[in-house]
């Protein structure tokens, strides 16, 4: 399992798609997964999870028959995660892009997604990368479902209120930096 130092290292080393070099608060995991409610659970989809701090709380959160399918591009938190969850049988990780999401619910039997958790900087990515995977989100989500993101800015609640229809923000200051948690039902 990959150390603190690493992890670091990989977050610096990939700036343009971490967005970060710290790993997100307790106080902003917690405001994350509050939105879920576990008895309305069946599927949780995580896009970007990094080292695992947000799996962590919403793995914590969901029921032991719901299941957590996490998507990753970087191979060092990829290979972290495999072992940092090796004995969690509710947990898929997904060693590729948010982009190919629909391949990976067909081969899983997956028909509607509870709810979306976002780390991904769609700040600092293409629009049109960002709008392919948060109209994918939405089409896959449940009458009902959220999409959960969480940024550094307000910059892309409009894109947000494009897509879904609707936003609706929270402000976590005990985070570094502090961070907005930005909801979205369907
Ligand atoms: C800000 S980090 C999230 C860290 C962690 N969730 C936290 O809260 O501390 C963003 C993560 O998104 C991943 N990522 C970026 N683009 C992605 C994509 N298209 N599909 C899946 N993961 C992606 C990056 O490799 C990085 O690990």
């Amino acid at each position: 399992m990959a150390d603190r130092f690493q992890l670091l290292r990989e977050s610096i080393r990939n700036l343009r798609n971490t967005g970060s070099i710290a790993r997100s608060s307790r106080y902003l995991c917690q405001a994350i997964v509050q939105k879920i409610d576990p008895k309305k659970t069946k599927v949780v989809v995580e896009l970007g999870p990094g080292d695992g701090v947000i799996t962590q709380y919403i793995l914590d959160r969901i029921g032991p028959d719901a299941r957590l399918f996490v998507f990753e591009i970087n191979d060092v938190f990829i290979e972290h995660l495999k072992v940092a969850f090796a004995n969690e049988p509710r947990l898929v990780l997904i060693h590729d892009s948010a982009t190919e999401m629909e391949r990976y619910f067909e081969t899983y039997a997956v028909e509607k997604v509870d709810y979306f958790v976002s780390g991904i900087p769609f700040v600092m990515l293409p629009e049109a990368l960002t709008l392919d995977i948060t109209t994918k989100c939405r089409n896959w989500l449940r009458a009902g479902g959220m999409f959960i993101q969480f940024h550094y800015s307000p910059l892309l609640i409009p894109l947000y209120r494009r897509v879904f229809g609707n936003t609706d923000t929270d402000f976590i200051p005990l985070n570094l930096p502090p961070a907005l948690v930005i909801t979205c039902t369907v």
